[in-house]
């Protein structure tokens, strides 16, 4: 068992973690899975499986043929876009999960990666500094699965001893790959406007602070978690992670500290009742304490990242 899958790795996220492992253990070590083919030809160098993680049976039989030492499970719908479709989003993250789980029980899987997100908080919730035990209060489907999907995690280690680990993800920001109908898909799209010199219209309001972190953070995170000893991991719901916390209107004036002429406009749509749920600021001291985790960039060492990145290259800009 030294293979890894990654399952959902055409997202987000998936790209970039496929990314780091791949140059940690080797393309070949490395298998991937998601509904549609990932727009990425380093990516397609580790084999790819298309799979649909809902599909119990499809899904077994990758697992019982691949005898996975790790899976990580990132296919989800995410909050903005699963408020649009509760049911098809409470099927994805819920099925897709026990399918996952089911097969660790059978002994196909050694360690799993599960993510969940600061939208398992809510009105209840502390504003700021949102402690590890905090009552989860989620409002949106997609937080009620994540919430859901944390007991469900904890409930297959404490009754069949399946070493699942998860975190409690912030609004991810990166430029290697496009955000997925998130609430905090905002902090990607501003640098993608910023670096073209576009105006940028922020679905969010100007002083809607909510946590935050870079991509490269995430994924160290991610990798940390899942080499940490199994008996520092503590926490078999999913652990409190934070790196920042800024509103529109900061990440405005980072950018242009270095884009001065950058124009930042505001036009709250449907998304703004989500983030309005969601906490400031999140304390993450157990998982510094459990297994070492600590942030590296903040706003403007992230702001520079970004806009070198996209100001490198041809971009493409959502309609
Ligand atoms: N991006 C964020 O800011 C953020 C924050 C908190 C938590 N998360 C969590 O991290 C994980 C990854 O998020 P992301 O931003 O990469 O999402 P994304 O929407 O960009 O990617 C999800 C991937 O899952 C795939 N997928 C969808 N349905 C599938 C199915 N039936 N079978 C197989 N694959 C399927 C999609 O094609 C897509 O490539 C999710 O679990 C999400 O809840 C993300």
């Amino acid at each position: 068992m030294s293979k890894k899958l990654v399952i959902g790795a055409a997202g987000q996220l998936g790209i970039e973690l496929v990314l780091a492992l791949q140059s940690q253990h080797g393309v070949d070590s490395i298998h991937i899975a998601d509904i549609r083919v990932p727009e990425n030809e380093q990516l397609l160098k580790s084999t790819f499986l298309h799979l649909d993680a809902t599909d119990e049976g499809a899904m077994h039989k990758v697992f019982e043929e691949g005898q996975y030492e790790e899976v990580y499970h990132l296919a989800a719908m995410l909050s903005a876009t699963g408020e649009k479709r509760p049911l098809a989003a409470w099927d994805l993250n819920m099925q897709s999960l026990l399918n996952v789980l089911e097969a660790a029980k059978e002994g196909w899987i050694e360690r799993v990666f599960w993510p969940s997100s600061i939208a398992v908080f809510g009105p209840s919730t502390p504003k700021t500094n949102v402690p590890q035990d905090a009552v989860l209060d989620p409002t949106t489907v997609y937080g009620i699965s994540k919430q859901a999907g944390e007991y469900w995690c904890r409930y297959y280690h404490e009754k069949y001893g399946i070493d699942v680990r998860s975190l409690r993800y912030p609004g991810l920001i990166g430029h290697r790959s496009v955000p997925g109908g998130g609430t905090t898909d905002y902090a990607v799209e501003i640098y993608e406007y910023a670096a073209l010199r576009k105006p940028y219209t922020c679905f969010l309001k100007a002083d809607q602070a909510l946590p935050m972190m870079y991509m490269d953070d995430a994924v160290r995170a991610t990798m940390e978690l899942m080499a940490a000893p199994k008996e520092n991991i503590r926490i078999r719901t999913s652990y409190n992670l934070h790196a920042m916390s800024f509103t529109p209107a900061e990440v405005g004036e980072s950018i242009r500290q270095l884009i001065p002429e950058f124009d930042l406009n505001y036009d709250p749509d449907h998304r703004q009742a989500i983030a309005t749920t969601w906490p400031e600021s999140i304390d993450d001291h157990a998982a510094s304490a459990d297994w070492g985790w600590k942030p590296e960039l903040n706003l403007d060492a992230m702001t520079k990242v970004m806009l070198e990145a996209y100001q490198s290259r041809v971009i493409h800009i959502a309609p």
